[in-house]
C-alpha cells in the first residue's frame, strides 16, 4: 500500500523536518491539500507552501485541490512542484480541459467526489486519469471521523478498473486509521494526515498502513 501523509496535520513552523521525518519513516508521496475557503469552508496552503515542500522533499508531491475553477490554476501548481495534481469533479464544468492540461506538463491527473457525490458520475472520465482519490470525510478539515458508508465507491471503482482493465490508482483520503485502513479494500494509496502526524509512534503508524495488502 502506497501512504500519503497530509501536511494538514503537520507542524508548518518545521516544515522541512517534517517532511523528511515521515520520508524517512518509508511514505511514499507528500499529500498536500488546498483549500480556497469557496469550494470548502476552510483555508489552507497555496502556491508557496507548495514551492517550499517540492525544494526540500525527495519524494513526489500529490496536491490535491479543493478549489474551486481548477482550471485557473493547475498550471501553477506544476509550475510549484506537483507531481500529482487532484481536482474535484464538483469544482468545475471542464473536468477534460483540467485532465489534458495537467497531461501536457507530463503530470499525473486525479479526480475526486464529495462523499454526496455518486460514484458513477466519474466513469466517463475513468480511462483518462491517472488516479481517483474517494473522500471518506468531507473535504476541508482533518480530523474527521471515517464515513464507512463511502467504501462501496472504493468496491465500484475496483471493479471497473479490473472489468476494463484501467490503470488509475484508487486513494482514500479522511479519517484513515488503525481500525478504518482495513476497511479501504482496493485502494493503492492511503492519505493519512492526523494518524501519522499527531502520532507518538509515527513509524509504527506508517508501517501499519504500509503494511496493508492490496487487493489483487
Ligand atoms: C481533508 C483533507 C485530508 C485531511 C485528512 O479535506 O483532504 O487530506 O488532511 O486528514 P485526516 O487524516 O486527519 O482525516
Ligand atoms: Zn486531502
Amino acid at each position: 500500500m502506497k501512504v500519503a501523509p497530509s501536511l494538514l496535520s503537520c507542524d508548518f513552523a518545521h516544515l522541512a523536518r517534517e517532511i523528511a521525518n515521515v520520508t524517512e519513516l518509508g511514505a511514499d508521496w507528500i499529500h498536500i491539500d488546498v483549500m480556497d475557503g469557496v469550494f470548502v469552508p476552510n483555508l489552507s496552503v497555496g502556491l508557496p507552501i507548495v514551492e517550499a515542500a517540492f525544494r526540500v522533499s525527495a519524494l513526489p508531491l500529490d496536491v490535491h485541490l479543493m478549489i474551486v475553477q481548477p482550471e485557473k490554476y493547475i498550471d501553477a501548481f506544476i509550475k510549484a512542484g506537483a507531481e500529482w495534481v487532484t481536482f474535484h469533479i464538483e469544482a468545475t464544468n471542464q473536468v477534460e480541459t483540467c485532465i489534458k492540461k495537467i497531461h501536457h506538463h507530463g503530470k499525473k491527473a486525479g479526480l475526486s467526489l464529495r462523499p454526496g457525490t455518486p460514484v458513477f458520475v466519474l466513469e466517463p472520465y475513468l480511462n483518462q486519469v491517472d488516479l481517483v482519490l474517494v473522500m471518506t470525510v468531507e473535504p476541508g478539515f482533518g480530523g474527521q471521523t471515517f464515513m464507512a458508508d463511502q467504501v462501496t465507491k472504493i468496491q465500484w471503482l475496483y471493479e471497473k478498473k479490473q472489468l476494463h482493465q484501467l490503470p488509475f490508482l484508487i486513494q482514500v483520503d479522511g479519517g484513515i486509521n488503525q481500525e478504518t485502513a482495513p476497511l479501504c479494500q482496493g485502494a493503492d494509496c492511503l492519505v493519512s494526515g492526523t494518524y501519522i502526524f499527531k502520532s507518538p509512534q509515527r513509524k509504527q503508524a506508517i508501517d501499519f498502513l504500509k503494511s496493508i495488502r492490496r487487493k489483487t
